[in-house]
């Protein structure tokens, strides 16, 4: 059998983790649905979620993973018996990297379209640009190509393993990107004309424009974005080996993937402001208003912000696509080579369904492609239900002596803190949401 991977560092660890957690989830989902859901109450549902549904889930995730040493399947199976019923949350877990990597890598495509796209150059009228990105969106050919240029790259990184590749790469990617978005933040504020409006759209929040689907989004998003509820923390976890205090590690990603969502909100809400753009424009958000910034500013900036753009969602592409290799690696017997390429190969093919703008299928009363169905109940479903599964077990079956052994002390008041909310409030705000989302309550 193969030998399983193990990180360099713990440094290395806390950037991988950061790394899987920051991605487009951050730079082009919050932007675009919090520009959807109305601005404030929304991301001030979103924060909450993060701290009593997204952190203690978190620590579960890391706890899981360190304890057992294994994949979220074999996890479960480890801690709790072969025939476990927990183990359900890992196969729903694979099931949802499947789908989110499929269709995650048709952004990350975009993304990658929009590098080329800068050294051009934009140029042209708002509309103009917005014209450009339907271009691009509705075109099967350069569509297919991006997704299997994405696919190509995050299979060679995940075949490259643990240490030398997800944590080498993740090491110099994420500070660059902390840097380039803080200046287009600076910018945002103090330089455009924006700044202010952006500021209050984000923060004063207007309780009449929330929804009961704008929660459920923003309990999805809260999975979505620190990248919870199908595994990919119990993988990474897995790869500790040393002892190391989880819970300020789950702290340290949770803190960095929430600032870098602000940031980047912030940052593209001055530019939608400043030149009258729609917020409410959706998942084209990021690539019809920052062009108009960059029409001005040259490829000396677009280039290397969809570079860093494209690095961030490599990083989180791996890390989907790690979680069902790891299986087949634990427990399967399989080199990290041929299951990276047979898994990897078939998320491309389901890729194709997302990638083909065109295809659509009647869901919840109207046509959608495939990309906004496996988005939807991927996010909204899928992962809050696998988040679910986590913290019942941690919470109510896991043994309190072995969560003490991972650098817990009962007398802390933060870990009965994290213990109370985890078994009572996230569970309880999970099943309420969730059965709402489907109109069950
Ligand atoms: N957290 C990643 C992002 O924000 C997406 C992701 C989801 C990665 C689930 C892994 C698992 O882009």
């Amino acid at each position: 059998m193969a030998t399983r991977g193990k990180w360099g560092s713990r440094m290395g660890f806390v950037l991988a983790a950061a790394g899987s957690a920051v991605g487009l989830g951050n730079i082009w989902k919050f932007p675009y649905i919090t520009g959807v859901y109305g601005g404030g109450a929304f991301v001030l549902v979103y924060l909450g979620f993060i701290l009593v549904v997204g952190l203690p889930i978190m620590i579960s995730e890391l706890i899981v993973g360190h304890r057992s040493e294994k994949n979220p399947i074999g996890a479960f199976q480890n801690l709790d018996g072969k025939k476990s019923i927990w183990q359900a949350a890992g196969w729903l877990g694979a099931a949802s990297g499947f789908i989110i990597l499929s269709f995650y890598s048709v952004v990350a495509g975009q993304a990658m379209a929009y590098i080329f796209k800068s050294f051009a150059g934009f140029s042209g009228s708002p509309d103009q640009i917005v014209a450009k990105f339907a271009e691009l969106k509705t075109n099967p050919l350069l569509s297919i190509m991006w997704h299997t240029i994405f696919m190509g790259l995050v299979i060679s990184i995940v075949i490259g393993g643990v240490k030398n590749g997800i944590e080498k790469w993740s090491k110099i990617l994420m500070p660059a990107l902390v840097v380039l978005l803080l200046g287009l933040t600076f910018y945002g504020v103090f330089f455009s004309d924006g700044g202010k409006t952006a500021l209050a759209f984000m923060f004063k929040p207007d309780f009449s424009k929330l929804s009961s689907e704008a929660i459920l989004s923003a309990l999805g998003h809260a999975f979505f974005t620190l990248s919870l509820g199908m595994g990919a923390m119990i993988t990474y976890g897995s790869y500790l080996g040393k002892k190391i205090n989880l819970p300020r590690a789950a702290l340290t990603v949770v803190f960095m993937d929430t600032i870098i969502a602000l940031l980047a909100g912030i940052a593209i809400f001055a530019l939608v402001f400043e030149y009258n753009m729609e917020p409410a424009a959706g998942p084209g958000l990021i690539f019809e208003t920052l062009p108009v910034l960059f029409a001005q500013t040259g490829p000396f900036i677009s280039v290397p912000f969809f570079l860093l753009l494209t690095f961030a969602a490599l990083t989180s592409g791996i890390s989907l696509l790690e979680v069902v290799v790891s299986y087949f690696i634990d427990e399967k017997g399989w080199s990290r080579l041929k299951s990276t390429l047979i898994m990897g190969g078939t998320i491309f093919f389901i890729g194709l369904l997302p990638a083909l703008d065109k295809i659509q299928v009647m869901f919840k009363g109207k046509r959608q492609s495939f990309f906004d169905i496996f988005d939807f109940v991927s996010t909204n479903y899928m992962l809050p239900t696998g988040g679910l599964i986590i913290a019942l077990f941690v919470g109510w079956k896991m043994k309190k002596n072995i969560i003490e052994s991972e650098n817990f002390n009962s007398k802390d008041w933060y870990y009965n803190a994290w213990r109370f909310i985890l078994r009572f409030i996230t569970p309880i705000a999970v099943i309420i949401i969730i059965l709402h989302g489907l109109e069950l309550i």
